[in-house]
């Protein structure tokens, strides 16, 4: 054990407790950035969210964090970090836990410098203190590639229950795979599938299909490869005026190609899954203080009218 793994392994205590409760991670990744990682962990989670589970979105992007855009945050995230009981993921209009790495950072504009050794033990006092509690789903958006810092990231996620390759017909190839496939195998978490984004467009005026980029390259890919095909997506103008509108387009636009594409992929993902039961949301202690009423008795009546 070199004294990394070391290192990571001891720093898994108090990840694993903060994620003890999550049944399913699932981690994102792509061979490059613009392929549309995002916004495929965003409508995924919102996809699945749809069925009434509970999902949250872990945004671990440092380059590119744009997921907090796209489920229309705008909250600063230091009003959050206040909480002495730890980091609480903020909820979406949609019911979707966020937290993104970004949040951590003072603006926009400050540049992400991190350092190999110091950035991985950021990340992971940030993964330790983030409370999800009982969710069904969590979804991870990693930095671009399969290099050094979306490995370190989900090294520092215990228990991963598999990764998805995210391509586009263009940057589809062998080399992307076989990368995500390694990683995999160093990680033991499995790939759970391969989604194409941008693989066709069907004309909204005559329902004619282009290629542009050519036919099936995804389906042939995943089965060289022997993966599953989680689907393929449209490319669709509606799709990135709903991420520039901070609503996911499965909860926008339900009826749009991608938003259906999307929807199918998530049927998919779920079916291919081990069959867990569904989390149970328990009150927090303090959320029990807040909602409780007590009955009205002619006493208690009296000191509620007097501290009100
Ligand atoms: N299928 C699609 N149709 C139309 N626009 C898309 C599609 N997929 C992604 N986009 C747009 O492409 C841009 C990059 O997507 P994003 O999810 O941020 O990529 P990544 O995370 O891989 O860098 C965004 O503006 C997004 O709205
Ligand atoms: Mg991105």
């Amino acid at each position: 054990m070199d004294s990394q793994e070391h290192q990571s392994r001891h720093h898994h205590g108090p990840i694993r407790d903060a994620m003890a409760k999550i049944n399913y991670k699932i981690a994102i990744i792509s061979g490059k950035g613009g392929v549309g990682k995002t916004s495929v962990t965003v409508n995924l989670a919102a996809a699945v969210r749809r069925k009434d589970l509970v999902v949250g979105i872990f945004d671990a992007d440092v380059h590119g964090p744009s997921v907090p855009k796209m489920v229309g945050i705008r909250t600063e995230m230091r009003d959050i970090l206040h909480g002495s009981h730890g980091i609480d993921p903020v909820v979406t209009p949609q019911g979707l836990k966020v937290m993104s790495v970004a949040l951590i950072w003072p603006t926009e504009m400050t540049p992400i410098m991190w350092r190999g050794q110091y950035k991985a033990r950021v990340l992971r006092q940030f993964l330790s203190s983030i409370k999800w509690y009982e969710m069904d789903f969590l979804f991870v958006d990693l930095p671009p590639g399969t290099g050094d810092e979306p490995i370190t990231i989900m090294k520092s996620i215990p228990d991963l229950d598999g990764m998805i390759v995210v391509t586009t017909p263009q940057e589809i190839s062998t080399i992307v795979c076989s990368k995500a496939i390694n990683a995999a195998r160093e990680l033991k978490a499995p790939i759970l599938g391969l989604i194409e984004n941008m693989n066709h467009y069907q004309c909204p005026d005559c329902g004619r299909i282009e290629h542009f980029f050519g036919k099936d390259r995804g389906a042939r890919l995943a089965k060289t490869f022997g993966i599953p095909l989680l689907g393929g997506i449209p490319l669709d103008g509606q799709y990135s005026e709903a991420a520039d509108s901070g609503i996911p387009i499965v909860y926008k636009n339900p009826e749009s190609l991608a938003a259906q594409a999307l929807m199918g992929i998530a049927d998919r993902l779920l079916a291919l899954l081990p069959p867990r039961e569904k989390v149970v949301v328990t009150k927090r202690p303090w959320e029990m203080e807040r909602d409780h009423h007590p009955p009205k008795t002619p006493d208690n009546q009296k000191t509620m009218e007097r501290s009100s």
